[in-house]
């Protein structure tokens, strides 16, 4: 439980070291696992969670090499067909990431087993319901603490396909609905609130597996046959936001982040910052295996006018929301965010855990049961803030410090780890 101390900064120069997209990796490592024949994974993400997705899978008999390419994993899987995975001998460790639990719990839905999924004290914390559901009506039974939290006991069967609406827009309930409709006869199908990121669509076509789309419905032919296959993943957009929102805060910026996946269900943070006056440049795009992706060259110190984020674009910028509420403070209009509520249901309650954080560094916020509200033009001063063991909580409040007056510190910053082992080496490389 390190703390960081993180001091004022004139501009972030260089180009920073990414790591591979997370919500990526996660998926083509499970696709991989109950595809035929083996998969590369290049660029996957070197965070715990990611890791903790490899380790439920090994529990489950995939046979999984990493090689550390130094700093980008690469990951050989030999994927167990459909229907294959071995019942686990032990309880299915998720560590910290909701997305390993959900979207594991789709395949092994599927599997004529009785298995556990479990995972620190904050996803031990985290609604599951919205998975239950779903997988029940599809035939198998599922358990959890209090019918919602984790350990979640999942006895597997034949599945029936469904058409789903889901309640909230959440893709992972989403791909963990698709991954579960994979192993039954038919077509499944899902229907969302508002559209959301469509990576789990993307890899199961480039799987080989057979996706519709209209609008927000999606629908996969089940008992498909899925072949392994090689992927460079992109680097996360998600870990660039910390380095594109404190670039453009800082005067002397010139940075350039590299190979950042740049897919349009997951850019908002582009829309939203670019008609601002944000000085970013997109360069170099192209697609690779239906992932756009491209190169970020960023200016500092303009003025960005800020404004009001909800409805489909709080959806759309749910796990950048942490780093704009920083960015807010610093706008010249302020910025109002609603329709956030999930985001008290995330690795922590991220309104109360900006708000507060905010507050101790001297800026005024007020917090409503959907969002928040931050006026801008605040003056940030040194103080000591929590991660509240949530990694884009640390990482946002760091570059608050980088703006702030005086020297922050962020207890409790190891959790960085999760999405973005290293994060204060590259910042620290960049530091002006
Ligand atoms: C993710 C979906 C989002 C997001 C999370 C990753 C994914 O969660 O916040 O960091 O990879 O599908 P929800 O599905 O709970 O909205």
């Amino acid at each position: 439980m390190s703390a960081r101390i993180v001091r004022p900064a004139e501009g972030l120069v260089g180009t920073a070291r990414l790591p591979g997209d997370k919500s990526i990796s996660h998926r083509l490592a499970i696709l991989g696992a109950i595809a035929q024949g083996s998969t590369e994974l290049v660029n996957y993400s070197p965070g715990r969670d990611c890791r903790s997705t490899l380790d439920c899978l090994r529990a489950l008999g995939v046979r999984i090499t990493l090689e550390d390419a130094g700093g980008a994993p690469k990951v050989t899987l030999e994927g167990r067909g459909l229907g294959g995975l071995n019942a686990p001998t032990g309880e299915l460790d998720a560590g910290n990431s909701g997305s390993t639990l959900r979207m594991l719990a789709g395949v092994l839905a599927a599997h004529p087993f009785e298995s556990v999924l479990t995972g620190d004290a904050s996803l031990r914390r985290r609604p599951m319901r919205r998975v239950i559901e779903p997988l029940e009506q599809m035939g198998a039974t599922l358990a959890a603490r209090e019918g919602e939290f984790p350990p979640l006991r999942i006895r597997g069967a034949s599945l029936k396909p469904i058409d789903y609406v889901m309640p909230v827009a959440s893709a992972q309930v989403k791909t963990a609905v698709l991954l579960a409709g994979l192993h039954a006869p038919g077509t499944t199908s899902v229907e969302e609130p508002m559209r959301t990121r469509d990576h789990t669509e993307i890899a199961l076509e480039a799987f080989g597996a057979s996706v519709t789309r209209e609008r927000r419905r999606v629908t996969v032919q089940g008992q498909a046959v899925l072949r392994g296959a090689q992927f460079i993943i992109p680097n996360d957009l998600s870990a660039a936001a910390f380095f594109l929102v404190a670039g453009l805060l800082l005067p002397k910026t010139n940075l350039v982040l590299p190979q950042v996946g740049l897919n349009p269900t997951r850019a908002a943070l582009l829309d939203f910052l670019l008609p601002q006056g944000a000085q970013v440049k997109v360069l170099d795009v192209e697609t690779q295996q239906g992932e756009l992706r491209g190169n970020l060259h960023v200016r500092g110190g303009g003025a960005l006018k800020g404004g009001v984020i909800d409805g489909a674009l709080t959806a759309n910028l749910i796990d950048e929301l942490p780093v704009l509420a920083v960015l807010g403070t610093q706008t010249e209009d302020g910025l109002r965010i609603r329709d956030a509520a999930e985001l008290r249901v995330k690795e922590s309650d991220r309104l109360t855990a900006i708000a507060e954080n905010l507050r101790r560094l001297g800026a005024r916020v007020e917090e409503h049961p959907d969002g928040l509200d931050i006026p801008g033009r605040q003056r940030l001063r040194g103080a000591a803030v929590s991660s509240f063991g949530d990694h884009r909580i640390a990482m946002a409040m760091a570059v608050a410090g980088l703006v702030a007056e005086g020297e922050a510190t962020i207890e409790d910053a190891d959790c960085v780890e999760i999405s973005f082992p290293g994060f204060f080496d590259v910042l620290q490389a960049l530091l002006e």
